[in-house]
């Protein structure tokens, strides 16, 4: 089985009498409340998905990663996973703080290692290539003015109203890869219905691993991005009728999206290989946003890396889509075809289609996903 970033599979969960001393002592700190990335932040942290991240980060590790993607201690990790300190109170190196959701119940405690005022300017330029026009702008200046950062333990995991069924942890899809015997695992990253390109791409990575895992964000996105239970609704319906079940795994990913392009990419990488997978799939202008990335710069940003910096490696993708000439689904690399050939919607095209109730051709989504979010316009319309 693939190594866990850093070597070890972190687990910053308490349970039993650990976690009974630690509410115990939770109710007697300071606190801070975080907000909804951060408790998704939170949940990925404790359960080893950011392994080795062991909490949020400390002013160290923070600066490395906005100059050069590395921890203090050198290891790859390629954007800030950050705790803002909202009303700004200064707490001392080595002072607990509980942390507690927006609902005001307790997480966990955090154990100070710094607090300070970073450079959000530099954060957005260097990370994200951005200016204030960039999602990341607005998210940076709604959160003050310090951070705070240190090693947590945790007590609960943010509650969820939704996705149940199907959140795993590292440990579980490691187990579950290891139970089905698949050696070799493809994971498909994604924020939107899975329309025929899509599948493309997850089928052609089917044809090369023993399974894939399709691994839709559901964590904090764009209000202009379709909601996860819509997602999730659309992926179990083509889960069910195209792909072998036996070869396919749906599990959801609690990142909130940062729109970071080529340092998302990575970051997705990164995580997922603590849950175990092999093979990433990235295609074009992967966790892009507006035009701040170059097409396959999310690619390329994989070949700048040191060896041994990552285990988990890409499975790259041209632009795909459905080809008339040939009478599938192709890209540049596997068909002559002209402009012409190519049946090719924009996301506005589809959005205006779906919203009065047409649905976009066959070659471009399969029925019953168009269906999906045929009613859900609908419903949004009489709401
Ligand atoms: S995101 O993480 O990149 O924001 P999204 O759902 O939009 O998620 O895309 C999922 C994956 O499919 C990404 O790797 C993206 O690069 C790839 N992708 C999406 N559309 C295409 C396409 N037409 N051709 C090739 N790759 C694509
Ligand atoms: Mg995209």
């Amino acid at each position: 089985m693939i190594a866990p970033h850093g070597g070890t599979l972190v687990n910053r969960l308490l349970a039993g009498a650990e976690r009974e001393t630690l509410l115990k002592k939770a109710a007697g700190l300071p606190s801070i409340t975080l907000n909804s990335r951060e408790c998704s932040d939170l949940e990925m942290i404790a359960v080893g998905a950011m392994s080795p991240l062991q909490g949020f980060m400390n002013q160290a590790d923070y600066e490395g990663v906005v100059e050069n993607m590395r921890l203090a201690s050198g290891t790859l990790w390629p954007l800030p996973v950050v705790l803002a300190n909202k009303d700004g109170e200064e707490f001392a190196a080595g002072v607990e703080v509980a942390l507690k959701g927006e609902d005001g119940a307790v997480l966990g405690v955090m154990k100070v290692e710094s607090c300070w005022a970073p450079d959000k300017r530099k954060e957005l330029e260097k990370c994200f290539l951005g200016d204030d026009q960039h999602p990341a702008w607005g998210y940076l200046q709604s959160t003050g003015e310090k951070y705070i950062g240190g090693q947590i333990q945790v007590a609960n995991l943010p509650v969820h109203g939704k996705h149940n069924d199907y959140r795993m942890t590292p440990a579980q899809t490691r187990a579950a890869f290891a139970e089905k015997g698949w050696k070799t695992i493809a994971v498909f990253q994604t924020r939107n219905p899975i329309h025929r390109a899509h599948e493309y791409l997850t089928k052609v990575a089917l044809e090369q691993t023993d399974g894939l895992l399709v691994h839709p964000l559901v964590g904090d996105t764009k209000s202009d991005d379709i909601p996860s239970d819509t997602r999730m609704e659309c992926y179990h319906a083509l889960l069910n009728k195209y792909y072998p079940l036996d070869r396919t795994m749906l599990a959801v990913y609690p990142q909130a999206m940062r729109y970071g392009g080529p340092r998302e990419a990575v970051l997705h990488a990164v995580c997922r290989q603590n849950y175990g997978c092999t093979h990433i799939i990235v295609g074009r202008d992967h966790a892009g946003v507006g035009s701040y990335y170059g097409t396959f710069d999310a690619q390329e940003i994989f070949d700048g890396l040191d060896e041994g910096d990552l285990e988990i490696n890409t499975l790259r993708f041209e632009h795909s889509f459905y080809c008339k000439l040939t009478g599938g689904m192709a890209t540049t690399k596997s068909s002559p075809a002209g402009p012409e050939d190519k049946i090719f919607l924009s996301g506005t095209k589809v959005r205006e289609m779906l919203a009065s109730g047409q649905r976009p051709p066959a070659e471009f989504t399969r029925p019953e996903v168009a269906d999906i979010l045929i009613a859900s316009y609908a419903h949004k319309v009489e709401a």
